[in-house]
């Protein structure tokens, strides 16, 4: 019986369903539906089982950390601009107690200083940030491995 496939919760936050109509030389030109299917690709190539999630309202985004036990094998996500500020948000991060990796499209270590704080990076095992769209791409590999790791 060949093992059953990580489940990896991709989320969004606020602002992200906006991608297409921000500035395309920081975030790059892709629509968030077409992001997730670049995303879901890619995840069937690594065996991965990928599910989206996105929300502007602060409350729901951490309803869906809260509701991911028994849902999720691990967490890829991309607040947006809560990163740089969301308690609450990293306090349903540690809930959930998965494994999780942080992206960023763009390079936020190199934009405005608030951008360069993550409430999140603690208790995420990597941050991928200034990689655009490939970036999720590699955090589906990092994910993967370090399921892998956990499964030997
Ligand atoms: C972002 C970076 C954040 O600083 C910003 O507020 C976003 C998008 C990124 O993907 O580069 O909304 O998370």
């Amino acid at each position: 019986m060949s093992p059953p496939r990580g489940r990896i919760e991709v989320m969004h936050g606020v602002n992200l369903d906006q991608l297409g109509r921000r500035d395309p030389q920081i975030y790059g030109a892709l629509t968030l539906v077409e992001l997730e299917r670049r995303i879901e690709q890619e995840a069937g190539r690594l065996d991965l089982e990928a599910s989206f999630f996105h929300t502007n309202h602060e409350g729901e985004f951490v309803e869906r950390l809260h509701s991911l036990r028994g849902q999720a094998d691990g967490v890829l996500l991309n607040p947006g601009a809560w990163t740089h500020y969301s308690w609450a948000i990293r306090d349903a991060l540690e809930i959930a107690t998965l494994p999780a990796v942080e992206v960023h499209l763009s390079d936020v270590r190199n934009r405005e200083p608030w951008r360069r704080v993550s409430v999140i990076a603690e208790l995420c095992f990597a941050t991928v940030s200034g990689r655009g769209a490939d970036g999720y791409a590699d955090a589906l590999l990092l994910l993967r491995e370090r399921l892998e790791e956990g499964a030997s």
